[in-house]
């Protein structure tokens, strides 16, 4: 099949927007929709990561309302549009409950709900203004933004997950399912994907950890990021026209049982 040619596969010339392009996922998602012959825009707080020419990066805050309405509108003025919009930018908190300081609510909150909220609400401005075509939004939730963490994987070891973060998750895939229902008459289709524990290598982690997580999933493993193309693909794909607010989890089957 000459997938460059198919209307169910082609990403070529696409404008990609990608925040937390330097995360485990958002830097190879990076990789993933350039090797499909997308243009790809990366936003993060840490200097650019991914060595590519059809790859820009910008450096700075998904929570700076000016930043990304100024970084939004450049990809605009060059290209007249963006496809596809990746929120993935993200922090986590892994200390305990009672020891949880304002600081770190603030934080979280700060990134991953008004990150994700200033870079949908500044586009949806740009998208009315210029009068631009159909795209699609992809939000980062997570298994932990619908279910509580099992804490017998998780322990007082190194990854301990926190409430401050399933609940900023919850958030997004509310959001999702507001601003889905509320621009799909301008053509913006917005979903959501909630991974469950996605890792590089498992030789990053603790052999421990690995093992309880794994032993939790009715697969047998933790994911990878290309574990998510699939989803991601079907996602941001112009020809998924019927699909608008959904949390797609992709999770082993971690939630299931
Ligand atoms: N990896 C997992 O196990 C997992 C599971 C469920 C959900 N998720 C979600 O998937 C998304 C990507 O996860 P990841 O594992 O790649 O995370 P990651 O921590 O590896 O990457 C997040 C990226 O966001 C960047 N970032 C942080 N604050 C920022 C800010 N204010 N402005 C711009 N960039 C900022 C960081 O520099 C980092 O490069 C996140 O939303 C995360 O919550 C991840």
């Amino acid at each position: 099949m000459n997938l460059e040619n198919n209307k169910y596969f082609n990403f070529k010339n696409k404008i990609v927007l990608i925040t937390g392009s330097n995360g485990i996922i958002g830097n190879e998602l990076c990789n993933f929709f350039l090797e499909l012959g997308a243009i790809v825009f990366g936003i993060d707080s840490k200097e650019k990561s991914v060595k590519n020419s059809k790859y820009t990066h910008f450096k700075g805050s998904v929570a700076n309302d000016r930043f990304i309405f100024n970084k939004l509108s450049l990809i605009i003025k060059k290209h007249s549009k963006i496809d596809i919009i990746l929120n993935c930018a993200a922090i986590s908190i892994f200390s305990h409950f009672e020891k949880r300081t304002k600081k770190e609510i603030d934080q979280t909150i700060n990134v991953n709900l008004i990150g994700t909220h200033n870079v949908i609400k500044n586009y949806v401005k740009l998208h009315t203004k210029k009068k631009l075509q159909s795209s699609r939004i992809i939000n980062f939730g997570s298994i932990y933004g619908t279910n509580s963490p099992d804490f017998r994987i998780y322990g007082n070891n190194d990854r301990f997950n926190s409430e401050i973060y399933g609940a900023s998750k919850a958030s997004i895939i509310q959001l999702t399912k507001y601003l889905g229902v509320m621009y799909i008459k301008k053509k913006i289709f917005i979903n959501c994907i909630s991974p469950g524990g996605t890792i590089v290598s498992k030789n990053k982690i603790s052999k421990r950890f690995y093992t309880k997580y794994s032993s939790r999933t009715p697969i047998g493993r933790m994911a990878t990021p290309k574990d998510l193309f699939t989803a991601i693909i079907y996602l941001s794909n112009s020809e998924t026209k019927y699909t608008v607010g959904q949390n797609i989890v992709v999770d082993g089957g971690l939630t299931v049982w």
